[in-house]
């Protein structure tokens, strides 16, 4: 099979531009007018039960030139754009990372690459600006006013090359799944995997996780199920605003609550610095197994870091997996920074499959209410209950911090509700496309990319996983 070839015909990313025109505009444009909407899809990837797909494509679609995200959201639809319920394809992942490439070069080649990651808070992974999980349906993510995040900015971009995205997608079929949750979960035994993607063998105490849940590998299915092969495509929706002086950056940190730092000294210094190992993924011990320390059967994984330039916070969302049952973020006093709980579907529609985490909750603190110092020691805390075991879960936390204040005649002020902003957006992007009737088709096959010389690809980017 052919990614090229697919890419071009069906990663025939429909962009919808929707740029309102204020006909009755004041002489200051508010701030939902200069909003602007981007819908694309990824390149197509096919799954049937019990199949993985953990795909890596670069360069993918996206807003161009100096600009502030506003939002990110994104989606697993199926050909026809419907939806897909978590129950059938679980999306395990996806993340969005930013790069620069090196301008002219022909073949795909890494060493043409150069990761522009976040701010921190991992080493060599998790690198990502943008990126959730099955909970991204109902997940806010609207940066709000007068905050953005900048990207695109020429001075940033190397010498001889130019600024790109790429997303990594996982996603797990688990139509006629015998054991839904262990599919997702990565068990090794359900997937009958005794060594990972780079052909290192298992050991026999990883009992589950992503190295057991690698592209093109099967979760047993039950005896004599049948499905058809399904298309898939990643749906994502970019807001944003063109970059003026008056929007106040704001620096992406990710939490990884596995995280623990090693002290080392560069090879030209004589100072020491930290570096922070990420493992993403650990396990939950059931409490019937009184291994691990519990109260009430919940397990709490706990982790301190001292965070490197302080700032007001803006945002925070965790990242959890089934199971988890809230995350919190404290500063150095052991004052709340931001609390994050799941949401945890009821039903059958996709954005409420019953007993997936379906979102999480944000916070929004007011500016100025909630900084975090400089060097301050931040803990991160993460609970699961363990009623069961669980493995391969994650325990994430984002922030978005911003180092300087609004300025005094800033034209954007800080909205508080969130909510209202957000539905103005969403109003407004209806009302364009119903009034104007603007919808641009672009063919995506000038983006082409060579399968070639991704299998390399895939080794070294494979940290960006989430
Ligand atoms: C990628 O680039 C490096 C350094 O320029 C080179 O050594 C390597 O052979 C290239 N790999 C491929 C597959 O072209
Ligand atoms: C599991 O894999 C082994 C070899 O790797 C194979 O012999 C066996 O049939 C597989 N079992 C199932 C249920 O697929
Ligand atoms: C804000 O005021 C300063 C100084 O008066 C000016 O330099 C700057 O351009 C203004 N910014 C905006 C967004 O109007
Ligand atoms: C340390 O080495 C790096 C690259 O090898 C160089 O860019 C940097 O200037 C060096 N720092 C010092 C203090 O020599
Ligand atoms: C996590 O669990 C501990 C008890 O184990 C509890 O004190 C704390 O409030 C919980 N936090 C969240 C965010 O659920």
């Amino acid at each position: 099979m052919s990614s090229c070839s697919n890419y071009q015909l069906l990663s025939l990313a429909v962009m919808l531009l929707l740029i309102r025109v204020d006909a009755s505009s004041q002489s200051q444009p508010r701030k939902e007018d200069r909003v602007k909407s981007a819908v694309f899809v990824s390149p197509k990837f096919e799954l049937k039960p019990g199949s993985v797909a953990n795909k890596y494509y670069y360069n993918i679609d996206f807003p161009k030139g100096h600009i502030a995200i506003k939002d990110f959201h994104a989606q697993v639809v199926d050909e026809a754009g419907n939806s897909v319920p978590l129950y059938e394809t679980y999306l395990h992942h996806w993340v969005v990372v930013r790069y620069y490439q090196r301008k002219g070069v022909e073949e795909f080649n890494v060493s043409d690459l150069i990761v522009k990651r976040n701010s921190g808070m991992c080493n060599g992974v998790l690198n990502q600006y943008f990126g959730l999980g099955s909970e991204t349906r109902k997940t806010a993510t609207y940066v709000p006013d007068p905050y953005g995040i900048e990207i695109g900015n020429p001075a940033e971009v190397p010498d001889g090359y130019e600024e790109r995205w790429l997303v990594n997608i996982h996603a797990i079929d688990t139509r006629g799944a015998e054991d839904k949750v262990g599919c997702i979960e990565c068990r090794c035994d359900l997937y009958n995997v005794t060594k990972d993607e780079n052909g290192r063998k298992i050991e026999p105490d990883y009992i589950g996780g992503m190295r057991c849940c690698y592209d093109e590998m099967r979760c047993r299915v039950k005896k004599g199920f049948k499905g058809t092969k399904k298309s898939l495509y990643l749906k994502y929706t970019v807001k944003y605003i063109d970059w003026d002086a008056s929007i106040v950056p704001v620096k992406i940190y990710i939490f990884d609550v596995t995280d623990t730092i090693t002290w080392e000294k560069p090879q030209n210094s004589t100072a020491t610095v930290p570096k922070h190992n990420c493992k993403i993924e650990y396990q939950v011990e059931s409490c019937s197994g009184g291994a691990v320390a519990n109260v009430g059967c919940t397990q709490t994984n706990k982790m301190s870091v001292s965070f490197p330039s302080g700032g007001n916070v803006i945002y925070g969302v965790a990242h959890l997996h089934v199971g988890g049952t809230g995350s919190t973020l404290h500063g150095q006093d052991g004052r709340v920074i931001c609390s994050s709980h799941p949401i945890y579907g009821k039903g059958k529609a996709a954005g409420n499959e019953a007993g997936y985490i379906v979102g999480m909750s944000t916070c929004y603190p007011k500016p100025g209410s909630i900084k975090i110092l400089e060097g301050e020691t931040v803990t991160l805390i993460s609970n699961y209950s363990n009623t069961q075991r669980h493995t391969g879960v994650m325990g994430l936390f984002y922030i978005l911090v911003a180092e300087s204040s609004p300025k005094p005649n800033s034209t954007l002020q800080y909205s508080t509700d969130i909510r209202r902003g957000e539905n103005v957006i969403l109003h407004t992007a209806v009302g364009a496309s119903a009034v104007f009737g603007i919808a641009l088709l672009v063919v995506a096959g000038v983006t082409c990319q060579r399968r070639k010389g991704r299998q390399e690809g895939y080794g070294s980017i494979q940290m960006e996983h989430m």
